[in-house]
């Protein structure tokens, strides 16, 4: 039997999401959101074009998570994305309002789901659904760290003249601003970029995409980066529909891991059928492991604020 996928918030980045997986034919999607009509006009359009996409999934739209029942998974994208010159911690506390709604209701729809939060803080947001759900820490994890290895991807091979294809990346920590890079890590096909790039590059392009999400607000003016943080959301699904077991950085409970206790946040992991099948520990450098700690420091500044 196909997979359910529901998608909690038909804006930008649920309904971009939900066109990947419906292009890719993978799960049957209810697109969720609380505007009226708007999710079934979405999910409308997007089942007319699975016939052109050679896709036999069921798109459905809707205002009641009754529709959502028995969902393998769920994505929360609802919210309010960041505006120019707005934090994403200004998006903390009208953001913790909507994300516990949509987990109580998940909690009691779908007791079985993996979820994957989206919503802004992001770290914060999928402590704030586990605690909620009270779900296995195991199928509830946060998406950002994949977006922000893409986008060190997207600089270094523009960087370099290489396919983004070849270029691997971890990176660690909060999403955003407080993502930490590990450049003894980022390798072309195996070659450490510090051996490719000066020091000064490096850094020009960590710094660019430490501010990725910003660049685009900043262009759009209206909204924030939907196309890349739904191709992430996407490749979380894949993975564990097919249980693929693709390491990626995810936000994660640490229970002790990289000694952070009790806090989500952004770390390599397995990502398999059963959720998060392990978190994969690298041994970092002492200035790696400092600017971790502020990282880890700056998300539980913003946890302790919501008294999760
Ligand atoms: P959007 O404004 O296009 O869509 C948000 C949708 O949520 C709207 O359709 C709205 O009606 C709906 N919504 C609001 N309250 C709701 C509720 N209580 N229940 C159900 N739906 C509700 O925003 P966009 O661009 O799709 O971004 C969504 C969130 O994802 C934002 O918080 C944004 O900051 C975050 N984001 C996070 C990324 C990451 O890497 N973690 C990347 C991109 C966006
Ligand atoms: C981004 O990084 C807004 O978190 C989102 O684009």
């Amino acid at each position: 039997m196909r997979k359910k996928v529901s998608i909690i918030g038909a804006g930008n980045v649920g309904a971009t999401a939900a066109q990947m997986i419906a292009q890719s034919g993978i799960a049957d999607i209810v697109l969720f959101d609380i505007a009226d009509g708007m999710p079934r006009g979405k999910a409308l359009d997007i089942a007319e074009a699975c016939p052109l996409w050679n896709s036999s999934v069921s798109v459905k739209g809707s205002n009641n998570y009754a529709d959502t029942k028995d969902s393998d998974i769920v994505v929360i994208a609802a919210g309010f994305p960041r505006k120019p010159n707005m934090s994403r911690d200004d998006l903390l506390h009208a953001n913790a309002d909507v994300v516990k709604a949509a987990s109580d209701a998940i909690a009691k729809t779908s007791p079985d789901a993996i979820i994957l939060v989206v919503t802004n803080p992001m770290d914060v947001m999928a402590q704030l659904a586990w605690k909620a759900t009270e779900f296995s820490c195991r199928r509830v994890m946060g998406m950002g760290g994949i977006l922000d290895s893409a986008r060190l991807r997207t600089f270094l091979a523009w960087e370099l003249n290489v396919s983004p294809e070849d270029i691997e990346v971890i990176v660690l920590g909060g999403h955003g601003d407080q993502m930490v890079p590990l450049p003894r890590f980022t390798t072309v096909k195996g070659i450490p970029i510090t051996e490719l790039l000066k020091k000064k590059t490096i850094e020009l392009l960590i710094h660019r995409t430490r501010n990725g999400g910003a660049e685009i607000v900043n262009l759009l003016k209206t909204g924030s980066a939907y196309y890349a943080p739904a191709a992430a959301v996407f490749q979380m699904v894949k993975s564990i529909i097919f249980d693929e077991k693709r390491m990626l950085p995810c936000a994660v409970y640490l229970n002790g891991e990289y000694g952070i206790k009790d806090l989500y946040v952004g770390v390599p992991v397995i990502l398999g059928k059963e959720g998060v099948e392990k978190v994969v520990e690298v041994k970092l450098s002492k200035e790696e492991k400092s600017h971790f700690k502020e990282s880890c420091a700056s998300v539980r500044r913003l946890v302790k604020k919501l008294s999760i």
